[in-house]
Order: C-alpha cells, then sequence, then structure tokens
C-alpha cells in the first residue's frame, strides 16, 4: 500500500492489517507505551473544507508518534490562488514525508498521489471518507467482535460515507443494506464494485433496510459544499432518520454510529443520539488510532 486514496484500492488483508494495527497502538497509548514511530517526519495536512475530527486526530497522532503535522489551510496555499495540484505535488514531496488532503474532487488527491513521491492520504472528498470508514470498522469490531454476517444498515444520502462504507463493510465480509432516496444513490463505481456481491441491497424502504441490523449508520443530509441545497434535501429525505422506530426493527443489541458533525432530528432523532452516543465518540476517538495506524504503514520504515 502506497497511499490511502479510496478503499476500493484496498484489499481485505490490508484493511484487517491496518485494524489489527489501530487496535496495538489504541492499547499502546493507553498504557503509556510510547510508540516513536515516525520520529522526526512531517505530514502535511491540506485542507479545502472545515473539520474537527479529521484535524485534530491526525496532529495529535502524528504527535504520539514522535512527528509533527502542518496544518495548511488552501486559503493561504498558493493552490487556493490557482498553482496546480501537480506543481503543489513535486514541491512538498522535497519538504514533507506524507500528505493528508481533504477537498472536494478525487481526481485532485489521485492527481497528488500521482506527481508526488511522497504517501497521500484522503481525508475526505465528494467521493469517499476512507479514514472514518477504518475508524468505524474499528469501532464495529470492537463492540461485535466480528465482522462475517453481520447486518450493517446505512440510511441516508447516497454521498461519500455511504460510497466508502458500502466498500469497507462488504470487503470484510459484513451484509450491506442501504435505504437512499431515488435520486440520491451511491457512486455508480460503487454500485458496480457492489454489484458482484449477494450480500448487498439497495432500498428506498429505511425500516426494510433496518429490518434485524447489528449497525446502523446514517450521515448528514446535505454534505460540505452542498449548503446551497440544504431545503430541497430535507424534503427529499423527509424519513430518512434512526428514530425509535427504525431502533425497533433492528437488533435489540445494534449500536449505532455517525461519523460526524451530527444534525439533531434531521438523519438522527436526539433521543437516540444521546442513547448512543458512546457508541458514537468510541467511533469518534477511533480516528486518532485508525490513522495512526495508516501513518505507520504508509510513512514508517
Ligand atoms: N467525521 C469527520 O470527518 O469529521 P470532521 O469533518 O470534523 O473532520
Ligand atoms: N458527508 C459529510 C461527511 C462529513 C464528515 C460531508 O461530506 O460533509
Amino acid at each position: 500500500m502506497k497511499h490511502l486514496l479510496k478503499l476500493l484500492d484496498l484489499s481485505t488483508e490490508e484493511i484487517i492489517d491496518i485494524l489489527n494495527l489501530a487496535d496495538q497502538l489504541k492499547y499502546e497509548q493507553k498504557h503509556g507505551i510510547p510508540h516513536n514511530k515516525l520520529k522526526g517526519m512531517t505530514l502535511g495536512m491540506i485542507f479545502q473544507k472545515s473539520s474537527t475530527r479529521t484535524r485534530v486526530s491526525f496532529e495529535t497522532g502524528m504527535y504520539q508518534l514522535g512527528g509533527q503535522a502542518l496544518f495548511l489551510s488552501s486559503k493561504d496555499l498558493q493552490i487556493g490562488r490557482g498553482e496546480p495540484v501537480q506543481d503543489t505535488a513535486r514541491v512538498l514531496s522535497r519538504y514533507l514525508n506524507g500528505i493528508m488532503i481533504r477537498t472536494f474532487e478525487q481526481s485532485e488527491v489521485e492527481d497528488l498521489a500521482e506527481f508526488g513521491n511522497i504517501p497521500v492520504i484522503n481525508g475526505l472528498t465528494d467521493f469517499c471518507h476512507p479514514c472514518q470508514v477504518l475508524a468505524d470498522l474499528q469501532t464495529i469490531r470492537e463492540y461485535k467482535n466480528k465482522f462475517d454476517g453481520l447486518n450493517f444498515c446505512y440510511i441516508g444520502d447516497g454521498n461519500n460515507m455511504a460510497n466508502s462504507l458500502t466498500v469497507g463493510c462488504l470487503k470484510v465480509g459484513m451484509n450491506v443494506s442501504l435505504a437512499c432516496p431515488e435520486g440520491y444513490h451511491p457512486d455508480p463505481k460503487v454500485l458496480e464494485f457492489a454489484k458482484d456481491y449477494k450480500n448487498f441491497k439497495l432500498v428506498s424502504d429505511p425500516m426494510e433496510a433496518a429490518a434485524d441490523a447489528d449497525v446502523l449508520y446514517t450521515d448528514v443530509w446535505a454534505s460540505m459544499g452542498q449548503e446551497g441545497e440544504a431545503e430541497k434535501r430535507k424534503v427529499a429525505f423527509k424519513g430518512y432518520q434512526i428514530n425509535d422506530d427504525i431502533m425497533r426493527v433492528a437488533k435489540s443489541d445494534a449500536i449505532v454510529q455517525h461519523c460526524l458533525p451530527a444534525h439533531r432530528e434531521e438523519e438522527i432523532t436526539a433521543k437516540v443520539f444521546e442513547q448512543h452516543a458512546v457508541e458514537i465518540f468510541d467511533e469518534a476517538e477511533n480516528r486518532l488510532h485508525a490513522q495512526k495506524a495508516v501513518m505507520v504503514r504508509l510513512m514508517g520504515k
């Protein structure tokens, strides 16, 4: 593995290897066992969109691994004034040991990897959010102790999260049911990947998707960059919500996951959110551990 651009590029073995290392690093961190595996190294973090979790977990993670991280807002970089990503990649490769980028177009991340010669990590694009899903998988395995045969249900927009969750959950052996409204389905490349899996289902009825679920997942109705569509989307997504009715048809020990930030009373009720807050914030914490594992695998000796 040279980069983390999207989960479609990773084998099941590579995903499991990252999760195992993430568990190990989490254990070491909790027990005060130093793991300076990236001593003296620098990660550049380019952000074209807002972030709380991604920024803070990468920056802290790099520090805990003995390295440092630079926050590079695209507003301040020349990239924001039109310097091509191909040139930015070649310049940053001379200074840094790795780049994390959060942006709009997936092609920008792929270009950065192609033109630079250091590892590139996708910190979210409109197409996917692989770091989030590695943390989600780590959390699901912590709670359920397995992947095989678990029923994973996603309700809402067929967005970057739905894309990465579909690929990641299928690759590790879960049954995946998505409920998305017409016109808001996952990316065709993801549906093309999923069509070979008999345990994948895309439906329009949230209750049907949630039946017997072990894991229920949702995300915002309007993602970053779609703020102008928010009102239209409130109409399209009405009913695509994790609420008491959905919880009743899922398994009684189902866990709830949300990548955050959450919009209460839109994709999830405040009640269900608070009832499952421990799981959701364990998931947020695991961003730190999963990303440290990714950085060690990509940048470590
Ligand atoms: N879930 C997630 O990526 O959060 P941020 O947007 O705060 O980084
Ligand atoms: N779908 C959301 C995920 C945020 C972590 C967005 O892209 O804004």
